[in-house]
């Protein structure tokens, strides 16, 4: 069974963008952070990220045909700054009926008022914001708990 992490806009910027905001690791340190805790619990990772909107919305529909497969555990989603914005991806989470943890580097409820308001969280199972990139290893964590290989 393997679990998707799904990056969306800017997140490949990351180690250069805003480091006092969103840290020095870069996304291939975030992709590797992933792998080790996949593997610590048996699982493959499928590790992606997209700066276009129509393009999350295709892995959220796979992710969902994948899970209803039976091999996949579910998707940490970063959606940047579509997480503000997009109905379209609600629509695609509750669409493909897919697991989803929210996930944010930043604690966004401390930041911007324009960041307070997620789309993507009444349709998410849970939301981490604010611990950085180990907020990835403890969704993936949440994930390998919450949806076992022989479930
Ligand atoms: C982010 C927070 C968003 O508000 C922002 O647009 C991002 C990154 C985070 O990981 O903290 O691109 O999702």
């Amino acid at each position: 069974k393997s679990i998707m992490v799904l990056n969306g806009p800017n997140l490949n910027l990351l180690g250069k963008r805003e480091p006092g905001i969103y840290g020095a690791h870069t996304l291939a340190d975030v992709e590797g952070l992933c792998r080790e805790a996949c593997a610590r619990r048996g699982f493959a990772l499928d590790f992606r990220q997209s700066n276009h909107e129509g393009v999350l919305l295709d892995a959220l529909h796979e992710a969902g045909a994948a899970q209803a497969a039976g091999t996949l555990a579910g998707v940490v989603l970063n959606a940047g700054a579509y997480t503000h914005t997009s109905v379209a991806l609600h629509d695609a989470i509750k669409g493909a009926s897919v697991r989803v943890i929210e996930l944010h580097i930043s604690n966004v409820h401390a930041r911007e008022p324009f960041r307070h308001h997620s789309f993507i969280a009444p349709a998410a199972i849970g939301v981490i914001a604010g611990l950085g990139v180990r907020g990835y290893a403890l969704a993936i964590e949440h994930l390998a708990l919450a949806c076992p290989q022989d479930a």
